[in-house]
């Protein structure tokens, strides 16, 4: 079996990163979300499975300037560095598991996941995920996360994914988050199809 890194290594190898199915020219749902926070620009963001996500540049392009994107795969993150050229020099990156990175405490003001948590079909490992939110994130801050919603697909590149409502992904995270906002994004992928993605917009206690 193919482990979970290599997995996404050889998604992002063999495929444009235009044409996957989570592709968007432009986060606008992310920004959105993070924009209406409050957080002022030196705010620091992390991007957890970020991949080849252009929300970075719309990111550096609004301002914001401690910036991190986390990934499994060097590839995506290669992609994102590529492009940015050198707007990427700043940006701290991070090739990890967020199941298993060592983040440091109490760092981020912002903590932002589009389609990474969904994958998480083990009750430990998203319960790994949460510790980590809980460990990096400062009180008070902020914890936008985006995941199929339940009519969304089951499965995203071949593998099997959780499906929630607001409540259940909140639910996900307990009571040291309160849940201000959601919202849902019909995502229309490079192939023409859609795709219901549910945004939790979440305050650290
Ligand atoms: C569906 S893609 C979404 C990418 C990006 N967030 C976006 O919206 O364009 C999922 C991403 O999560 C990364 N990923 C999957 N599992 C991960 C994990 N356990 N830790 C870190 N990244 C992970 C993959 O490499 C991939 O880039």
């Amino acid at each position: 079996m193919v482990d979970r890194r290599q997995h996404w290594e050889n998604v992002y190898r063999n495929k444009a990163t235009d044409e996957v199915s989570w592709f968007q020219t432009h986060a606008a749902f992310s920004l959105r979300l993070i924009r209406d926070s409050g957080t002022g620009l030196d705010a620091h963001i992390i991007d957890v499975g970020g991949g080849a996500s252009v929300l970075v540049d719309n990111l550096l392009d609004a301002g914001y300037r401690n910036l991190t994107v986390l990934d499994l795969s060097e590839a995506a993150l290669a992609e994102s560095r590529k492009r940015l050229g050198a707007r990427a020099g700043p940006v701290t990156w991070l090739a990890d598991d967020i199941t298993r990175a060592v983040l440091p405490a109490g760092a981020y003001d912002v903590w932002h996941d589009r389609a990474v948590f969904h994958f998480l079909t083990d009750p430990a490992d998203r319960a790994r995920y949460v510790e980590q939110v809980l460990k990096s994130v400062k009180p008070g801050g902020h914890v936008i996360v985006a995941a199929f919603g339940p009519g969304g697909p089951l499965q995203c590149s071949g593998l099997d994914v959780v499906r929630y409502s607001p409540d259940a992904l909140h639910a996900e995270f307990g009571a040291p988050f309160r849940l201000l906002r959601h919202e849902t994004e019909i995502h229309p992928t490079p192939a023409g199809k859609e795709q219901e993605f549910v945004y939790c917009y979440c305050r650290r206690l």
